[in-house]
């Protein structure tokens, strides 16, 4: 009798850890690339927070529209709870949130935000992101802090600051909008500016490096700020930088970029990226995540139930500038 209840019981603590995992709300998790360096580290950190909370499948779609909707088609087939998805063209966000609607499934689009009547149209979709018109303000005002601080830096001292900004994917609303900030930020700071040129390196840091060695070709030592829509192209300007001689001895030129990832902090330690603004991806993995269990609990999302600035379905996690004074 003792012996067959001690098996009973060994059989339950066996189980017991499987059928707690076997409840947990399953999720599909759909990122528009496993290559580029911020998504990366935004869904490890999903990854990370969603453990013991939510059971993630999580596939990458290699920039390709259509085989991230066949993507989500399978996971709404293999019967998952949540969705998550970071979409590679926020305009067809549209069709996903249809998707989702026709199943009745609750929908989190992060990091590529949909258009607001798109988003309007389900009451079960939301948005987790940044605001990049923020970021872009901050981008500017690191800009103007540095010249203030650092007048010689006018380097033909004609009182205008001559720059080149590297952009992200055009239609991105981080691109189109750190862009235009960036440089009203500037302006309503007092600083007097003259774009020389833009080039589009779609958040590649290899692109970053060739357009900027194509900018130095071209414009040289007229080139006197650098700004780029994040840090990966930031690091590759700088190494398009390094090869042209800059960052040896006094040579400097303030690069600024947003993110925050790893290597930028690196490099702002080094003294070779002068700023950064933060995206902050651990906070937008957890509203990603405590959004998720929230909804496959069918809980209200609300202020006495949710932690993060929600409105109308969108939540913007806050973003603060870094320097070498500010480095964490
Ligand atoms: C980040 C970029 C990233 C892009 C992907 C932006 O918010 O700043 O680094 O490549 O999102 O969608």
């Amino acid at each position: 009798m003792r012996k067959r209840w001690l098996t009973l019981c060994l059989l339950l603590a066996l189980l017991g850890p499987l059928a707690a995992r076997a409840e947990l709300p399953r999720v599909g998790v759909g990122a528009y690339s496993g290559r580029d360096t911020f998504i990366t580290s935004l869904v490890g950190q999903i990854r990370e927070r969603g453990q013991g909370r939510l059971d993630l499948h999580i596939v990458y779609a290699q920039g390709d529209q259509n085989r991230q909707n066949d993507q989500i088609l399978q996971m709404i087939e293999d019967g998952v709870d949540v969705l998550m998805v970071n979409p590679v063209d926020r305009v067809s966000a549209v069709y996903l949130i249809a998707l989702a609607r026709q199943h009745d499934l609750p929908l989190i689009l992060f990091n590529r935000e949909p258009l607001r009547e798109d988003l309007a149209a389900y009451d079960r979709a939301y948005y987790v992101g940044i605001d990049p018109r923020r970021q872009g303000e901050l981008q500017g005002e690191l800009a103007a802090a540095y010249f203030r601080a650092h007048p010689e830096q006018d380097l033909n001292g004609d009182g205008i600051i001559q720059y080149v900004l590297l952009r992200g994917e055009p239609g991105h609303q981080d691109a189109e909008l750190r862009s235009l900030f960036s440089l009203r930020a500037m302006t309503a700071q007092g600083l007097r500016t003259q774009k020389l040129a833009e080039e589009t390196a779609y958040w590649e840091k290899g692109l970053g490096q060739e357009r900027m060695a194509m900018l130095l070709n071209a414009y040289g030592r007229r080139v006197e700020l650098v700004i780029a829509n994040n840090d990966d192209m930031a690091l590759g300007a700088i190494d398009a930088l390094k090869a042209a001689g800059y960052f040896a001895g006094s040579q400097a030129i303030p690069v600024i970029g947003v993110d925050a990832t790893a290597p930028a902090l690196e490099a702002i330690a080094q003294g070779a990226l002068y700023g950064t603004v933060q995206n902050d991806a651990a906070r937008q993995a957890q509203a990603v995540v405590d959004l998720a269990v929230l909804l496959a609990a069918d809980q209200p999302v609300d202020a006495d139930s949710y932690p993060f600035p929600l409105n109308e379905r969108v939540v913007y996690i806050p973003s603060q500038a870094i320097t070498q004074d500010t480095l964490p």
